[in-house]
């Protein structure tokens, strides 16, 4: 049988915009997804770029007092380190200026033209440079003469131009959109998309006269082609397409053209049309992810807020980066960035799950049986749980990866990795190392290390350098054949083996003293920004007033909310505080934490009642004495008028789970 193939695809990105996070955030997610293919056995290959022509680049240019060409060259270099920093292992690198890619949308546009659906006239109409978009009169009148979509001057342009027929195919391609429900995604961008079309498509304007950097029209060289027909054909020049290049043949069409969701309409509109025009098959899948927001506002270079991935991945490591950037938000979604946020998921998942997992395990094999993995031998009652798991695990993550929802892929690989050190919790292998239970110890400090090796392969495509520090201490390195997806199987570490501990891998980090520290502010906008914040504040100030006027707790804002930390907590002993009634001092379990807590729950609750329970708790909170006791935390409890309380409890979401 022939091996499958799979072809992914970012944006090309303008090299006028400094590359920031929210650019990484595709660029690592094509990787990834292109990494679990290959580990999958796919033939997979992954293209991105860059975007290089267009009036944007010329002003850039011009302004530095450049070429245009020498002026990306530059930039051009940055992007490939940037990506080489990432572990980013795209299969191709297409720049619009290479002639390879040049010749192809000359091409296109002769093919086009000679077949009609390209026709000369005249353009008059509004041009946002910035976003290199034309605009509608009503588009323009709606956002009140500024760009609709970044909110910037218009220019009014009026010139003879080149047109392409987009209506004549808006029905055949309503109709694909409605036969290929997998075509856009997520679903609400494929609503919208559909009554965009619609609405009735006007012919695009697709050359321009009043500048020079770009593709010149066939036999017309005074005009240059529009840079998003330009742009769009890099995902075929790169397959050699019209080159008669095998490439083209494998992997055309596109399995997935990841895209963020500003720019869903040249991809599930002009795009397919193009194709369309040119009898090409369509992509199988646009999926359009969501922006990543600074304070809940977008990146900017003017607002002095853009994250700068180079700055990160100096201060924190590219697999913790990777890592968050697909387990923190939703592919799909919007999601807030801060570097807070960042330093706690590395610390919760990868210092504390993951790094902790190891440590104890290799701490674990070496002390009680002088660093050599046994054969399990013993089984324990603690044992069927995690084995379930590793047979179970790897077909969810599987599963959500072709769904792209990387975010759950990684929470189903944390399940083999929660699981596991409850395990340790549960099984105490001290305990049995203590009372001798030497064959049951060897299974349970096999089923450690097997844990680490299962969640390492899955992780693989996400983190690329982890799995080969893991691999190291549990000496698996040169056994590179347990490192696959096919070995995923429980059984399979030789015993004998001699582990070889180490430094813990995800060290703790501590939470920056000052948030803004890696962000530019300029004067003004430091000046706007508090003229901004005293208006919000003075506007919170009333809303509070208003709100403890009705007795209510003031409006906060989603970020104060996400400084509180919920976490899941078992009750592990509870007791009377002496000489006071309403008190009990509960022992709790989170996670890898013990704790001690004092709650006011003692005329609602026996202790007894209590142990065992799953409890909602405050996990950040300040450590206060409470009758000379510390109390790390609080218990969460809901009360009403007629004086009923009960503690938060669940059922289904284990020890450590977060509450969000
Ligand atoms: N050059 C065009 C794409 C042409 S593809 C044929 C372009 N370039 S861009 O550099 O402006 O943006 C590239 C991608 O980055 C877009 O998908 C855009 O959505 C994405 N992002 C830019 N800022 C972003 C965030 N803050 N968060 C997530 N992605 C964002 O558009």
């Amino acid at each position: 049988m022939s091996q499958p193939t799979f072809y992914i695809t970012t944006p090309i990105y303008y090299p006028s915009a400094k590359l920031h996070i929210g650019h990484c955030y595709t660029t690592v997610a094509a990787d990834t997804m292109t990494r679990y293919k290959k580990m999958r056995g796919y033939d997979a290959y992954f293209l991105t770029g860059s975007d290089e022509h267009g009036q944007k680049i010329e002003r850039s240019a011009a302004a530095a007092g450049m070429e245009p060409l020498q002026y990306v060259d530059g930039i051009i270099k940055n992007f490939k380190e940037l990506w080489r920093k990432f572990d980013i292992d795209y299969s191709d690198f297409i720049r619009t200026t290479e002639p390879r890619h040049e010749e192809v949308v000359a091409e296109v546009f002769k093919k086009l033209q000679t077949q009609g659906d390209i026709y000369l006239g005249s353009y008059e109409g509004h041009y946002c440079v910035s976003c290199e978009t034309f605009f509608t009169e009503t588009q323009v009148k709606e956002s009140e003469g500024k760009c609709p979509d970044c909110g910037g001057p218009l220019d009014t342009v009026k010139e003879e131009s080149y047109f392409f027929r987009m209506d004549k195919y808006a029905d055949r391609l309503l109709q694909y959109i409605d036969e290929h429900p997998d075509f856009i995604q997520p679903l609400s961008r494929r609503n919208e998309m559909v009554n965009f079309i619609k609405q009735g498509l006007e012919d695009l304007s697709i050359s321009r006269t009043t500048f020079s950097w770009g593709i010149p029209v066939p036999n017309d060289p005074k005009h240059v082609i529009y840079v998003w027909l330009d742009a769009l054909t890099n995902y075929i020049s790169a397959l050699g397409y019209t080159k008669g290049d095998e490439r083209f043949e494998k992997y055309w069409p596109a399995d997935v053209h990841l895209v963020g969701k500003d720019i869903v309409r040249f991809h599930t509109i002009i795009w397919p049309i193009m194709l369309m025009a040119l009898d090409l098959p369509l992509p199988k899948k646009v999926f359009a992810h969501g922006w990543i927001l600074v304070n809940e506002g977008k990146m900017s270079k003017s607002k002095g807020n853009v994250v700068d991935p180079m700055v990160l991945a100096d201060k924190y490591s590219t697999d913790a980066l990777r890592y968050f950037l697909l387990r923190e938000f939703i592919f799909g979604s919007d999601g807030n960035y801060s570097e807070e946020i960042l330093i706690n998921r590395i610390n919760i998942d990868l210092a504390n799950d993951f790094g902790n997992l190891l440590s104890r395990t290799t701490a674990m094999i070496t002390k009680f049986q002088d660093g050599v993995i046994e054969a399990p031998r013993e089984k324990t009652e603690f044992d069927d749980e995690l084995l379930e798991l590793f047979k179970t695990v790897p077909e969810e993550m599987a599963a959500y990866m072709e769904k792209l929802e990387f975010h759950n892929a990684l929470a189903a690989i944390w399940k083999i990795v929660g699981k596991a050190n409850k395990y340790i919790d549960e099984a105490a292998p001290w305990a049995l190392n203590k009372n001798g239970e030497k064959e049951k110890l060897a299974t349970v400090l096999y089923n450690m290390a097997e844990a680490l090796r299962f969640s390492s392969i899955l992780l693989t495509p996400f983190m690329p350098n982890t799995p080969a520090k893991v691999w190291a201490q549990l000496g698996l390195t040169e056994l590179s054949h347990l490192h696959t997806w096919d070995s995923l199987e429980y059984g399979k570490i030789p015993a004998g083996t001699k582990i070889d501990r180490g430094e813990p891998i995800f060290p703790r980090l501590e939470l920056p003293k000052d948030d803004s520290e890696g962000e530019e502010t300029s004067k003004k906008e430091a000046a706007k920004a508090a003229k901004k914040a005293k208006k919000e504040a003075e506007k919170a100030a009333k809303k509070a007033k208003e709100a403890a006027e009705n007795g209510l707790k003031p409006e906060i804002t989603i970020d104060d909310f996400a400084k509180v930390e919920l976490r899941v907590a078992t009750v592990l002993e509870a007791e009377k505080v002496e000489n006071a009634d309403k008190l009990l001092k509960l022992r709790i379990k989170v996670g890898e934490d013990e704790r001690t807590l004092v709650a006011g729950i003692a005329l609602h609750y026996r202790p007894e009642e209590l142990v065992g329970k799953n409890v909602v708790m405050v996990f950040n909170l300040k450590p206060a004495k409470l009758r000379g006791i510390e109390s790390q935390g609080m218990v969460l409890a809901a009360s009403d008028d007629e004086g009923n309380l009960q503690v938060l409890t669940v059922d289904k979401v284990k020890c450590g789970g977060r509450v969000k």
